[in-house]
């Protein structure tokens, strides 16, 4: 019988005719070595990539082929001793050369060395399929975007150009990026990656809603009081501060991921799984959201503590007297007849207390409760780390007693699936582009209209208007102190009982002895 994964292995095959090249821009860069290559490498160790399939390397720097080789591979963790030789083989696969980003007399000795490889490998007409993945800063995107169209395009067989946010600082920025590349690239040749849709749980949103009849039926206002869509980080911008400065935690973090999460939760069902059905429910609810208040917002900024540098402290930091926030707690209303009046409040932070991120769907108190003061139920779906979907839910106290204590349903992967293998988000997604399947990538329309429910308020913070304050908080505490009360304000309850057990914590004696 065929397995799934060697029906998906011959998608792949069919869908590109065996072969591809994948060309890495900025290869000599960070996300290159530590995301795109690891990713590549996981994609080759387990026959994803076609069979015959070649990467090249292309970057500003000069370097010979075994420093290259050193740079890609230093962040791929070899689980077993027959890794290696796979890893060998695929450094057989991949090259480098280098050139500059605006000179169309590099994009044509790049054109010319795939065109090279495309003849020794025997790949012909329309198999001359070419990937083109931009791991690249913003201030590049368009003049390489130009010099791959005018040089290195393929004219017979596919092409797809894949791009990472930033894209661009607002809607003004973001649309003139759009127009920019869209002038180059159809929108089916462009996948913008939001690498948290390739996340196994972030992915696991629309099996858990549209596949449970249960949850399909509880999800609305009718039901549902509050959402927390929460990404907390224990390290400060050590070593970024240049980059994160100019952006914030509201850019860096909110806009692009957690709103993604956030449409996965509240849009309607799509009517197929195709790209297009999801990714236009997806662009319907964004429109029903208004732009977010500052009102709906608290922000923060870290200072030191616990022997940790404070953030105007980080040494890649220019501005001494910044007020970039570096955490941020906003609400966004979605005025539609299935969500009017439930706040989904985003929470984004770094230097916390710990590193995760979970979406926490409060429901409401049960009325005419025979059970008085029972909390209410909770259904959380944890990101990272240690994937787990739990629904905090009352039941009697088993033995004599007749009370009724908090507990859960309790879905931990690492528990629950044996030879559990959750892929890097990067993986799944260089596979999906491989595909050809957009379902897991930001549309134009979508990052438009993301765009416009952040614009104003981001403006606000850049102008350091009267009304916005940053709240200092401590390196490692929660955020800042006013949290509790606006989460509060916004009718979360923290209702969890002293005996409470959260999964995955080791279990309380106690709770068995009645
Ligand atoms: C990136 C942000 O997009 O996502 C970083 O620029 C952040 O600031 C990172 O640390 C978080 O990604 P992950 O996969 O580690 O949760």
């Amino acid at each position: 019988m065929t397995t799934a994964i060697e029906l998906l292995r011959e998608e792949i095959n069919k869908e590109l005719q065996g072969s591809v090249t994948i060309v890495v821009l900025g290869a000599s860069g960070d996300l290159a070595k530590k995301k795109t290559y690891p990713a590549l490498f996981g994609l080759y160790q387990n026959g994803f990539l076609p069979e015959n399939t070649r990467i090249v390397g292309y970057a500003r720097t000069k370097m010979d082929r075994e420093e290259y080789l050193k740079r890609i591979t230093q962040y791929i963790k070899l689980k077993k001793d027959d890794d290696k030789d796979k890893l060998e083989a695929f450094k057989e696969i991949t090259d480098y050369i280098s050139g500059q980003y605006d000179q169309d007399s590099s994009y044509q000795d790049l054109n010319q060395f795939i065109e090279q490889s495309e003849e020794k490998r025997g790949i012909e007409g329309d198999k001359k399929n070419r990937v083109f993945y931009m791991a690249l800063p913003p201030s590049v995107f368009v003049s390489v975007a130009k010099g791959l169209k005018y040089n290195v395009y393929s004219k017979e067989g596919s092409n797809r150009v894949v791009v990472e946010k930033p894209f661009g600082m607002d809607s003004e920025t973001s649309d003139h990026l759009a127009r920019e590349l869209g002038a180059l690239f159809t929108e089916n040749e462009i996948y913008r990656i939001d690498h948290y849709l390739g996340k196994e749980m972030v992915k696991n949103i629309m099996n858990l809603r549209f596949a449970n009849v249960l949850l399909g039926h509880a999800w609305d206002r009718t039901y549902i009081d509050n959402v927390q869509i929460t990404f907390k980080e224990p390290f400060g911008t050590e070593g970024r501060g240049g980059y994160f400065d100019e952006f914030g935690i509201i850019r860096d973090v909110i806009q692009n991921h957690l709103l993604q999460v956030l449409t996965l939760i509240a849009m309607e069902r799509p009517i197929s799984t195709d790209a297009e059905s999801i990714r236009d429910e997806k662009v319907k609810v964004l429109k029903c959201i208004e732009p977010i208040s500052i009102e709906d917002t608290l922000l923060g900024q870290y200072v030191a503590a616990n022997g940790k540098p404070g953030y105007l402290e980080d040494e890649t930091l220019k501005n001494k007297e910044s007020l970039t926030p570096t955490f941020a707690a906003v609400v966004c209303w979605i005025n539609n007849e299935r969500w009017e009046g439930v706040p989904f409040i985003l929470k984004a932070g770094k230097a916390l207390n710990e590193a995760k991120v979970e979406v926490r769907i409060q429901f409401h108190h049960v009325a005419g409760n025979l059970y008085k003061g029972s909390p209410r139920n909770e259904l959380v779906i944890r990101i990272q780390p240690k994937e787990a979907v739990y629904m905090k839910f009352n039941n009697k106290q088993p033995g004599l007693s007749y009370q009724t204590i908090q507990t859960d349903l309790d879905l931990s992967y690492h528990e629950r699936y044996t030879n559990l293998f959750i892929p890097d988000a990067y993986e799944s997604l260089i596979l999906d582009v491989l595909r050809n399947d957009h379902s897991n990538f930001v549309r134009d329309d979508e990052l438009e209209r993301a765009w416009k429910i952040f614009t104003p308020l981001l403006h606000k913070i850049d102008r350091h208007d009267d009304d916005v304050e940053i709240k200092p908080y401590e390196y490692g505490s929660r955020g800042p102190a006013e949290l509790k009360d606006f989460v509060k304000k916004y009718g979360y309850h923290r209702d969890t009982q002293v005996n409470y057990q959260w999964p995955q914590q080791n279990v309380n004696p106690s709770l068995n002895k009645l």
